[in-house]
């Protein structure tokens, strides 16, 4: 044979690794509304970027017929390819092959991209669709899920790590998105439990959808295993390159700087309006961020979960920040079990990464309850101030309204390492609210008084004269300044430029005992 003839044949099964599972199961994939594995990483890498690995790699088994039935590729795709000029690893799971199953062969490939891309300093992005383990292959395909899971372990605060959802994603095999740092899913296509519908009518003899159970919207609302609903694959893919205009490549590089050209001193009047002069008012925290950040953008994570905080990252000045806000327009802003996690984990992912933290903040407590204390409110609210306790990112804190509590030493206030904590004058920083203190104080002498209410009045009157401001806490220097809300988006800009070569460290040990 001539190498040209070598090369013919070499084109021959090229071409043919490039089928899947073949014409009629790429049919079937299209008409469920999905794309194949290898349209999904044309959308989601630059064109013409991407670099195949393993192309040739074939399963072992020859169990239950599949001797018989071989494809190149084993029903993954996998190698390198580029986001916005950024390496990036990836591996994009191939339904028509066996259901995206995941066998020995195919387990060992997303191992090879996943320890090149903690070896390169590079995100992984996983783009899941799958019906688990190959059921032919028996314990071999649980353990090659267990090696994925050990390196998304290994793997996690080095390099990011994004799953999307895009078809089916059950039992076990949910653990490895699970693990890593962003799950994307799409509304009607993609599934996540960890038993179905028919298991769940057995066991609990509840009747259930897919997607009631584990669709987009269940998990980026209710359960919060996902970050991000999309209604189209097209969005969720799009979406995943929008992230990674705010996220490093890896834990010792730094985020990429943003293109915007919003000028770095510009001021905004409707600031001084935004925060409603009685002080149990709602607005909404998302004003305010779009104010105060480059061109207003904001890429918010978790948007649908735990409404009354806000977790996104966004511009300023161009440095990459982490934005965590208090949503006054939900539930007061209250920190109840669901804001804590999303909180915490947030926090954690930023300082992970490099990611300077801005704290906005209006927060009139812990929520109170039964309910609440029985969840565990105070194991899991310890994760948001373990969380903000241990980062050494820059952290800058504005406190535009209520700062009450220990809510007040959880959102980053100086006492725990907050770099900039600045507040507007509409500041309010004491142990509780103006009524609930003086019901605590005064409860006997209001009670004995000849006009109670009046002299209720009275007293909460003198408290928030004295305590809810924010010039007690600045006398002390908690608060580095109390500023003009018009100037929030230079001073925070001014003060990151500060921090740009802060160094700050925990005391070395083998890890922490974050109250999980
Ligand atoms: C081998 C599989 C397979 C599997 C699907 N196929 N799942 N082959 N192992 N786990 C094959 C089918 O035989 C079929 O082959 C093709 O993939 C498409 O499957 P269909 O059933 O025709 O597709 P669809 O109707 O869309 O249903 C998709 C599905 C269903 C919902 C995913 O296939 C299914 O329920 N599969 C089993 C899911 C499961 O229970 N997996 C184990 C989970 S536990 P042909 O040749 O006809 O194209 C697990 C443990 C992980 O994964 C442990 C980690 C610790």
């Amino acid at each position: 044979m001539t190498m040209r003839d070598k090369l013919k044949l070499l084109e021959r099964r090229r071409a043919e690794s490039e089928q899947g599972g073949g014409e009629a199961r790429t049919a079937a994939q299209h008409q469920k509304g999905k794309l194949t594995a290898r349209e999904r990483l044309d959308i989601l890498l630059d064109d013409g970027s991407f670099t195949e690995y393993d192309r040739f790699v074939t399963h072992r088994s020859t169990d239950f017929g599949l001797g018989a039935q071989k494809f190149y590729g084993d029903g993954v795709v996998t190698g390198h390819g580029r986001i916005d000029g950024r390496l990036v690893y990836v591996f994009s799971q191939d339904f028509t092959v066996f259901g995206g199953s995941l066998s020995e062969a195919f387990a060992e490939k997303i191992c090879k991209v996943m320890d090149l891309a903690v070896r390169n300093g590079a995100p992984v992005v996983g783009l899941n669709d799958s019906g688990g383990a190959r059921i032919q292959e028996g314990v071999v395909s649980l353990g090659g899920y267990a090696d994925i899971f050990l390196r998304n372990t290994l793997a996690s605060g080095v390099v990011p790590q994004i799953s999307a959802i895009l078809g089916p994603c059950a039992g076990g095999a949910v653990y490895s998105p699970a693990i890593t740092d962003f799950i994307y899913m799409v509304r009607g296509s993609s599934y996540m439990f960890v038993t179905g519908p028919n298991v769940v009518k057995t066991v609990t003899h509840e009747d259930v959808t897919m997607e009631e159970l584990g669709g987009a919207d269940t998990h980026a609302a209710t359960s919060g295993v996902a970050h991000f609903a999309c209604d189209s694959e097209l969005e969720c893919l799009q979406s995943i390159r929008e992230l990674f205009r705010y996220i490093p490549q890896n834990n010792l590089g730094e985020p990429p700087r943003g293109a915007g050209s919003d000028a770095r001193d510009r001021r905004d009047e409707a600031l001084l309006d935004i925060v409603p002069d009685h002080p149990s008012k709602p607005y909404d925290m998302r004003d305010v961020i779009a104010r105060i950040v480059d061109d207003g953008e904001f890429y918010e994570v978790h948007r649908a979960y735990a409404e009354n905080i806000l977790c996104g990252f966004a511009h300023l000045g161009g440095c990459s920040v982490g934005i965590v806000a208090n949503q006054p327009a939900v539930l007061a802003g209250v920190l109840d079990i669901n804001a804590s996690i999303k909180g915490a984990r947030f926090v954690r992912f930023c300082d992970a990464f490099n990611i300077p933290l801005v704290t906005l903040e209006d927060v009139p407590g812990f929520l109170p309850g039964l309910a609440q204390e029985h969840g565990g409110i105070i194991r899991h609210g310890a994760k948001l101030l373990y969380a903000y306790c241990e980062a050494t990112v820059p952290k800058l804190t504005v406190i535009t309204r209520k700062a009450y509590g220990g809510a007040y030493d959880v959102m980053n206030s100086k006492h725990i390492r907050g770099d900039c904590n600045l507040a507007w004058p509409s500041a309010e920083i004491a142990v509780m609210g103006p009524k609930g203190a003086v019901e605590i104080l005064f409860r006997k002498e209001i009670a004995d008084s000849d006009d109670p209410q009046a002299a209720m009045d009275e007293k909460v009157a003198e408290y928030t004269a004295k305590f809810a401001n924010p010039y007690v806490a600045a006398s002390r220097g908690y608060l580095d300044d109390i500023i003009d809300p018009r100037d929030t988006r230079m001073r925070l800009i001014d003060a990151l430029d500060t921090l740009m070569a802060k160094r700050d460290r925990n005391p070395p040990r083998k890890h922490g005992n974050i109250p999980l």
